[in-house]
């Protein structure tokens, strides 16, 4: 993906998406840590304690990556499962949770046999949000829960002044230097695909997870989406 092109839409969207993870995976995490000062690390764990499920809940980690969620779900004493649609970051992962090469979209598994779902990072990479949360509201057993986590921008204009200088000019130059230009200047770009929250909250409550909360991280750098199946 082209630091000028358009943003892709559908099935070109998929495969540039999957593609732009394979390229980038073997410097994934490093990328990760280092622009966001290691944030991205309790962010990630504090979607795993929202999720509010005891040990032992069998919990799927939507579009998984290299793990992060999965090994923070099993340091929780949960179950996890990841599944993810690019080899190259399954092929990258450091969890021995199993993993599982699907599309989120169309997840090999059957109808409410979750106990909860997480999602890290991934709802502005996915070609239809309504599909996805039909997706979870048939996976997750009534009384379930869900956490996506995602990043964001804040509210207040001036923390979103700066968000937008770093986020747009600053991690597009850590990523050229550690992985791929191309790929860090359309992940700032991706967020452009996110709905406002109101009709992100409508679009979870039309699929079955009605009453879903925002939680905003680090001044709104990133944000949690937190729901309960009906
Ligand atoms: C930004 S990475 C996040 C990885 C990990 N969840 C984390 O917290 O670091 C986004 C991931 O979403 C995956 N992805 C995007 N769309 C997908 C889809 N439709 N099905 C499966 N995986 C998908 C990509 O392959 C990529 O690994």
């Amino acid at each position: 993906m082209k630091r000028d092109e358009p943003l892709p839409q559908g099935e070109e969207k998929a495969r540039a998406v999957r593609g732009l993870f394979d390229t980038i995976a073997g410097r994934y995490d490093l990328v990760n840590r280092v622009m966001t000062f290691g944030l991205d690390v309790g962010w990630r764990r504090r979607a795993v304690r929202e999720l509010g499920l005891p040990p032992g809940s069998l919990v799927y980690d939507l579009a998984c990556g290299t793990g992060d969620l999965c090994r923070d779900l099993q340091a929780k004493g949960h179950r996890a499962i990841g599944f993810d649609f690019s080899f190259g970051m399954l092929a990258k992962a450091r969890t021995d949770a199993p993993l599982v090469q699907a599309d989120v979209l169309r997840l090999p598994v059957t109808g409410a046999s979750a106990d909860g779902v997480t999602c890290g990072f991934a709802l502005r990479n996915l070609t239809s949000l309504p599909a996805f949360f039909d997706e979870l509201a048939r996976v997750v057993r009534p009384g379930g829960s869900i956490a996506l986590l995602d990043a964001s921008e804040p509210d207040g204009a001036v923390l979103r002044a700066g968000h937008q200088l770093y986020f747009r000019r600053v991690v597009p130059v850590i990523g050229g230097l550690l992985s791929d230009r191309d790929a860090y200047a359309y992940l700032p770009r991706s967020l452009a695909y996110l709905p406002p929250p109101a009709e992100v909250h409508r679009m979870l409550a039309d699929a079955g997870f009605p009453g879903s909360r925002r939680i905003q991280l680090t001044g709104g750098a990133a944000q949690l989406l937190v729901g309960t199946r009906a």
